[in-house]
């Protein structure tokens, strides 16, 4: 992502956040009980499971914070030895120890010494690895979306509830300062009545093809049939264990990886957690490179608060993106694509009919943490780091995170309804007595 206008630029923007973060921690401590299992002073032993591209952000996000919040990487696992061996060695750099290296995951979760696991795999191992995790015992930070079968994201949800584990969805924006003041500014009910959010995310280019990986993978390298965990069984393909993204049985798509941040911010904003109905349409209209998933997507949700959220995103053009929460008094714009902490009220007076110049007279102000007077940049990148030390102060307290497994079961629910609608052709409710997907609702 770009920084566009970058009044401040993004590397001193993330210094900051990191500033804030290690600051925040040691003002937070004190308020700690110390009847916690961990202590304040106890290191909190951290364990990975699956380390390529995002696990090697995580691993640096960690690292940020080994001193602010005590964390140690103690071990590294990965199916695939290149990217295992990888994070050893960044590991080793991070914390002037090595971690222990595993292949299988059932090894990690044996280790009596680790507290915690970080779970950053393919979305269709998310939910199953979670349940096996929690049921080991141990605390877990898991990427988004929760999970994309249904049945299995229940079960890890239920599993977490049941062994009273503190686990964070990574959906991480939610505990980004911007998005923060964001939301608390909807709470106050300043917008009026919001009866439409509309989010546009675009992006030119074959997105998700092309992963240099492709080239390096072997079957030999990794553990294929532990790589595909519940799917049934299918020859290796270098282009699904790395591009998994484009594949149907393991992922939506659009909708898994991006939808899964804009709809949990709304479900979040909105205290609405469940679509009530949603469509969704698109296809293959840009990159015809034998994906299977669509690169251009919209879903219309409809939640039972009563409004509608339009989600869109086209990877055949990068025209500007853009959520808006459309309220009878105001409108809030967060002004960029996924992640962008530039947001900004407009106020809504007249009617373009009465007056075509009526924008001019709409009073416009930006939303900005206290003390600062600078808008941030429009772009920034996943490497923020409050949401993993969220995680780390929960774990301590034992307090509930920013996002929960309720919260991650519910965005699941949103991006599994989308897909859903979008392969069956077919509107899909959301039955909330049985937590289920239908398509016809008897009530
Ligand atoms: N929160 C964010 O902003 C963000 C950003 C990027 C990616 N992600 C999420 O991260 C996930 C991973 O994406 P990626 O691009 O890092 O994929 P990747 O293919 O680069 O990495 C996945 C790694 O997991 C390993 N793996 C797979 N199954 C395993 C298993 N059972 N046991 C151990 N290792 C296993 C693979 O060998 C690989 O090294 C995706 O689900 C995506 O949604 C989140």
């Amino acid at each position: 992502m770009s920084d566009a206008k970058g009044n401040i630029n993004r590397r001193s923007f993330l210094a900051k956040s990191a500033a804030a973060v290690a600051g925040g921690m040691a003002l937070s401590r004190t308020a700690l009980s110390y009847d916690n299992i961990l202590g304040a002073n106890d290191r909190i032993s951290l364990g990975h499971i699956g380390v390529g591209h995002r696990g090697s952000e995580l691993d640096w996000i960690a690292a940020q914070l080994k001193t602010s919040h005590k964390v140690e990487m103690t071990a590294v696992c990965d199916l695939w030895k290149v990217n295992r061996e990888q994070s050893v060695s960044t590991n080793t750099k991070y914390y002037s120890r090595a971690p222990r290296s595993f292949q299988y995951l059932e090894d990690v979760l044996a280790l009596k010494d680790v507290d915690a696991v970080l779970i950053s795999t393919p979305e269709h191992s998310h939910s199953p690895i979670l349940k096996m995790a929690v049921e080991a015992g141990k605390d877990a930070y898991v990427e988004k979306p929760m999970g994309n079968v249904l049945e299995e994201v229940k079960a890890a949800r239920d599993a977490t509830i049941q062994h009273n584990r503190i686990v964070q969805v990574g959906t991480q924006h939610r505990s980004e300062p911007y998005p923060r003041a964001a939301h608390d500014m909807v709470q106050t009910g300043m917008l009026g009545e919001i009866s439409k959010i509309e989010i546009v995310w675009n992006y030119h280019g074959p997105r998700w093809r092309g992963r240099e990986e492709t080239k390096l993978v072997r079957e030999a390298d990794t553990d294929w049939r532990k790589w595909l965990l519940t799917k049934p069984y299918r020859p290796f393909d270098p282009q699904v264990y790395c591009e998994f993204r484009l594949y149907k049985e393991f992922s939506s798509g659009i909708s898994d990886q991006w939808m899964s941040h804009g709809i949990d911010l709304v479900h979040w904003f909105m205290k609405d957690n469940f679509p009530r109905s949603v469509v969704a349409h698109g296809g293959i209209f840009a990159w015809k490179d034998g994906r299977e998933n669509p690169d251009t997507f919209q879903a219309m949700l409809e939640y039972p608060k009563g409004f509608l959220v339009s989600y869109s995103t086209s990877f055949g053009n990068d025209a500007p993106g853009f959520t808006r929460y459309m309220g009878k008094n105001a409108t809030l714009v967060n002004i960029g694509g996924e992640g962008s902490p530039r947001y900004q009220v407009v106020e809504e007076k007249g009617n373009h009919e009465v007056n075509a110049n009526i924008d001019k007279d709409r009073a416009a102000k930006d939303v900005l943490l206290p003390g600062e007077t600078k808008v941030p940049p429009m772009g920034i990148d996943d490497l923020t780091l409050e949401h993993m030390a969220n995680w780390f102060e929960c774990m301590r307290s034992r307090q509930q995170p920013h996002c929960t497994v309720q919260d991650g079961f519910a965005h699941s629910v949103a991006c599994m309804m989308a897909a859903k609608a979008y392969w069956t052709g077919k509107k899909q409710y959301w039955d909330a007595k049985s937590e289920t997907i239908v398509e016809q609702l008897i009530s």
